[in-house]
């Protein structure tokens, strides 16, 4: 169980830059894992390939003991709607749906969207947006669309979470929250989280900090 990714290289263009210069990188079931670099060390790309939505150059990786290459794209994608959260550097809200509707995105895949509107509700009334329930993304702030993403990621309790700088764009005390949030997930509800982020008072709470140097991992 957990992730496990063996000798993951990625280039990019042609002729190659190499941005991977092989991470070999086992995370447990359960595990709150920080990931940490300087700008362009490769931590994003990392993070896209360890959640399977971007595919590494040469490599392997298995989640919860499956290769992804064995797993058909259907099979994948199901994976991913309802065992992973995905919290993006930029948060990729749809600007037509409101941040509840938005919030609940991922549940209308499996058709869960009714059953899972209270435990919404709760999410934003617990991140502070209960007056912004039917707000559209263009009239929130950067760190309001930063927790409806957040929410969004939380929603179907994922057994992953994936968070690229989740808390880039909040203050201290709602950053805080989310920390709060993601410790208590990961020891009472075992999920994994992964998070990529430049604050080391954050980087100190995961259970493990991974530094990336120039696409590898140093100690
Ligand atoms: N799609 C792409 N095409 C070409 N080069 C890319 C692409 N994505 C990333 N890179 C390059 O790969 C390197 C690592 O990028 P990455 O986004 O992983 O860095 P990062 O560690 O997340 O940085 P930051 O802290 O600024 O977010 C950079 O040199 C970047 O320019
Ligand atoms: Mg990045």
């Amino acid at each position: 169980m957990g992730i496990d990714a063996r000798n993951i290289h990625k280039f990019f263009g042609t002729p190659g830059q190499e941005v991977l210069k092989g991470i070999d990188l086992h995370i447990d079931e359960g595990e709150f894992v920080s990931i940490n670099g300087r700008s362009g060390s490769g931590k994003s790309t990392l993070l896209y390939i360890l959640s399977s939505l971007d595919p590494a150059s040469a490599g392997e990786l298995e989640l919860d003991g499956k290769n992804i290459h064995a797993m058909s794209d259907e099979q994948l994608h199901r994976f991913r709607n309802e065992k992973m959260g995905f919290v993006f550097q930029f948060h990729y809200l749809l600007p037509e749906l409101t941040a509840i509707e938005n919030v609940l995105m991922p549940t209308r895949k499996t058709k869960s969207e009714n059953a899972r509107r209270t435990r919404a509700i709760d999410l934003m009334n617990e991140f502070g947006l209960s007056d912004k329930l039917k707000r559209l993304p263009g009239e929130l702030s950067g760190g309001e669309q930063q927790r409806v993403a957040i929410a969004r990621a939380l929603i179907m309790e994922p057994s992953y979470i994936f968070a690229d700088e989740p808390t880039g764009n909040l203050d201290s005390i709602n950053g805080d929250l989310v920390m709060q949030i993601f410790r208590r997930i990961s020891r009472e509800q075992k999920t994994t989280v992964i998070m990529v982020t430049h604050d080391p008072d954050y980087a100190a709470l995961a259970d493990r900090s991974v530094h990336i140097a120039d696409g590898r991992i140093v100690v």
